[in-house]
């Protein structure tokens, strides 16, 4: 019945993760394992470890969400998993389970787009957007900006020409000599730093567009650290690096905003758990007078919940490619 709960299924990158979602009832568990710690020691994910590691763990993890949410896997209405973009062999752990599960309960299969469900994750708030709405979707391997018109619905409107924001994020603290994953160490040493001291560019704001570049603050860090940093230098240059990117991207949002005549703007993915980007979109929305949505920190960067919801969404619009076993590491929206 297509009102029974979706399985969903995460395993594109180093979490693995599962949840369940029930069109009535909402999210009715999620659970997530991390391998940052595995991956730590190499300053990035190894891909064949992550393989790995999903597969060591995915098994008591399906089981775990199940037992969260009281269900028999009987009462499940459909899986879904992520399909792509990400880690083919990666992606193929979650895939094969979910194959295995489907067959066995004689469930539909959802293949779902690691990006959709990003740009859903909204949904699973209590205080949601209605549809249609920009989205700034700002993760490790992606910087797009979608007009979502609805579940299935989406037209690009920008993205990057070379690094992803999330990416130079993480190229920048390493740049500075922090542990990985980058990100939230630099947006950490930023809070002491004073983002005025130095003057990095704002990328592709001075002309007309959507796109975005992030390539060249990185290289801007890298010419401008010094011999020896000394540990304020270094807040120094993670404050002014997070301060140009996040003017960066709070420029281009308000730019489709205006050019979408939409009121509504979602932020998601990784880099939406930055706070300061938060706290430059939210004073923009408050003076401009347009809505802002962000997920919950914990459902910005990669989860289970997102890949349920945005399986059960495209199950319930009759969107849902069926049947289809299918992992692919490029994936256009
Ligand atoms: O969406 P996500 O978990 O995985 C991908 O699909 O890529 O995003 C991970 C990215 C990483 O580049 C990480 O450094 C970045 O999001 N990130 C942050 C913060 N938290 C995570 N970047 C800046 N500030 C943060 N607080
Ligand atoms: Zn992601």
């Amino acid at each position: 019945p297509p009102n029974r709960p979706v399985l969903g299924i995460e395993t594109s990158c180093d979490e693995t993760a599962c949840a369940i979602y029930d069109g009535e009832r909402g999210l009715l568990a999620h659970v997530l394992y991390s391998q940052i710690r595995l991956h730590a020691e190499y300053g990035g994910v190894v891909p064949e470890l992550a393989s790995r590691d999903h597969v060591a763990r995915i098994h008591g993890l399906v089981r775990g969400v199940l037992d969260e949410a009281g269900l028999a896997p009987a009462n499940l209405g459909g899986i879904a998993y992520t399909a792509g973009p990400g880690l083919i062999g990666a992606l193929m752990v979650g895939a094969s389970v979910a194959a295995g599960l489907a067959t066995a309960l004689d469930l539909p299969l959802i293949p779902v787009h690691h990006m959709e469900a990003h740009l859903l994750a909204p949904m699973l708030e209590e205080r949601r957007p209605t549809f249609p709405f920009v989205a700034l979707l700002v993760s490790g391997g992606h910087t797009l900006l979608v007009a979502v018109r609805g579940v299935g619905d989406y037209e690009l409107l920008g993205e990057s020409l070379d690094d992803a924001v999330g990416e130079a994020f993480d190229k920048t603290a390493k740049l500075l000599g922090l542990p990985y994953p980058g990100g939230p160490e630099l947006a950490r040493l930023a809070e002491r730093g004073d983002g005025r001291r130095y003057k990095f560019p704002r990328p592709m704001t001075d002309r007309p567009g959507l796109d975005f570049s992030f390539s060249g603050l990185k290289t801007a860090v890298l010419t401008t650290l010094p011999q020896t940093p000394d540990e304020q230098d270094k807040a120094d240059l993670a404050a002014s690096f997070q301060e140009a990117v996040t003017d960066t991207l709070a420029i281009k949002c308000q730019r489709a905003l205006q050019a979408s005549g939409y009121g509504q703007l979602v932020v998601a993915g990784g880099v939406g758990a930055n706070l300061r980007l938060r706290e430059k979109l939210a004073e923009r929305a408050r003076r401009d007078g347009f809505d802002l949505f962000f997920p919950r920190q914990a459902f910005c960067t990669d989860n289970g919940a997102m890949i349920a919801y945005a399986g059960w969404a495209r199950r319930a619009q009759g969107r849902a490619p069926d049947g289809a076993l299918f992992t692919t590491p490029r994936w256009p929206l």
